[in-house]
């Protein structure tokens, strides 16, 4: 696959005005609306089923975040609705977030409905784990293909302390279930010095020990910058040197064939391929170019990109009888406007002011 390099956008630019897309809907392929200023092709969707969630890790929310009343949250029936659109339009891989997809009343039935959505061919879920003891199974018999699990320290004391309310056993116990109910598993750590800096080869050996791969994700600043401290930083540099200090020399893993690995940069060990890591360098490799996503948020904001505070509500467009034609317009102004990438800093400005608990990570 090419790689499309994009043109140098000033970080204080405004937003590019949205781009009409009605020619190419009516007279072309139905799938331009999903085709940005810069030749990227949408076919991932991220989809947060609620905002709230069961942990209040320290660097995702703060411990007291207000959450939006039920009724503002897309129903299942608007799910459906929009991801038939995005199908339509050629979204083919859908990815359930939260903040905590599991806390969602009736997520099981709900994954079942997404799974039988014409045009999806693929479910997969971001969770912390929490409920997967008992839910892993049926999710999986419900159409799950795929779960990320966040874990981001092996030390029960130091889990509770950046959850606030975690409890890592039951995180471990749901990581073998989702195994055990043969979904693909991975993990994710966000790194930060003092939190898990010394625990990147322990989480390595963690997942190759069960056979699967661990990311370690660099911190955004979200929130405004609030919950963001650079003297926390382990740059991706440092991470790949830590592993090669532990384990020797690593190589970059060839893309694989079929199978988008989104911003996820993966290497493994000289010594033994089958032991990978994964690195999601949002902060210092940029990986915007290849950007293939979009995001709807619990109550039904379409962003564009993770990085800035611009969304459209496909919500309001359904609650004022706008339909289907009324998504696809919308869905194409915000893919016609979708930035060149973010503009987080590494002192922690210039990202969005939501929280990442909002935007489904
Ligand atoms: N920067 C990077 N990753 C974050 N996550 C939550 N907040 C941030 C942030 N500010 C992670 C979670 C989870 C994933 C969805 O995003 O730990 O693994
Ligand atoms: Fe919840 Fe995930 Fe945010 Fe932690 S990082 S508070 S588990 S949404």
């Amino acid at each position: 696959m090419s790689v499309v390099r994009l043109p140098v956008v000033s970080s204080t630019s405004p937003p590019p005005a949205a781009r009409a897309h009605p020619a190419a809907i009516v007279d072309g392929d139905p799938r331009d609306a999903l085709v940005d200023r810069f030749a990227r092709r949408v076919s991932y969707l991220r989809l947060s089923l609620t905002d709230r969630c069961n942990y209040r890790c320290t660097y995702c929310m703060p411990d007291d975040a207000a959450f939006r009343p039920r009724a503002d949250l897309l129903t299942f029936e608007e799910i459906v609705d929009v991801l038939g659109v995005f199908a339509e339009l050629g979204v083919r891989r859908v990815r359930l977030t939260g903040g905590e997809p599991t806390v969602r009343n009736g997520v099981v039935d709900l994954v079942a409905r997404v799974a039988a959505v014409p045009g999806i061919d693929e479910v997969v879920m971001t969770s912390n784990g929490h409920r997967l003891p008992e839910l892993a199974a049926p999710l999986a018999t419900a159409g799950l293909r795929a779960v990320n699990v966040s874990i981001d320290t092996l030390d029960p004391a130091r889990f509770a302390a950046v959850t606030r309310r975690g409890d890592l056993a039951r995180v471990v116990d749901g990581i073998d279930a989702a195994i055990a109910a043969g979904l693909e598993v991975k993990l994710n750590a966000v790194a930060l010095g003092d939190l898990n800096g010394d625990e990147i080869t322990a989480l390595c050996a963690f997942a190759w020990a069960r056979g699967i791969v661990v990311r370690f994700i660099e911190h955004m600043p979200m929130s405004g910058g609030a919950l963001f401290d650079a003297d926390r930083e382990v740059t991706a540099a440092a991470i790949r040197a830590a592993v090669e200090a532990a384990f020797g020399p690593l190589r970059p893993s060839p893309p694989r064939a079929g199978a988008p690995r989104g911003p996820a940069r993966y290497w493994h060990l000289a010594a033994d391929p089958g032991r990978e890591v994964g690195i999601i360098s949002a902060m210092t490799e940029h990986f915007c170019d290849d950007c293939n996503r979009l995001r709807v948020t619990a109550t039904g904001e379409l962003h564009a990109c993770l990085g800035h505070d611009d969304a459209i509500s496909l919500r309001d467009v359904l609650r004022a009888g706008g339909g289907r034609a009324g998504l696809v317009d919308a869905i194409a102004a915000s893919v016609g406007a979708k930035r060149a990438g973010h503009d987080f800093q590494r002192s922690g400005g210039g990202g969005p002011s939501k929280h990442m608990v909002m935007m489904g990570g």
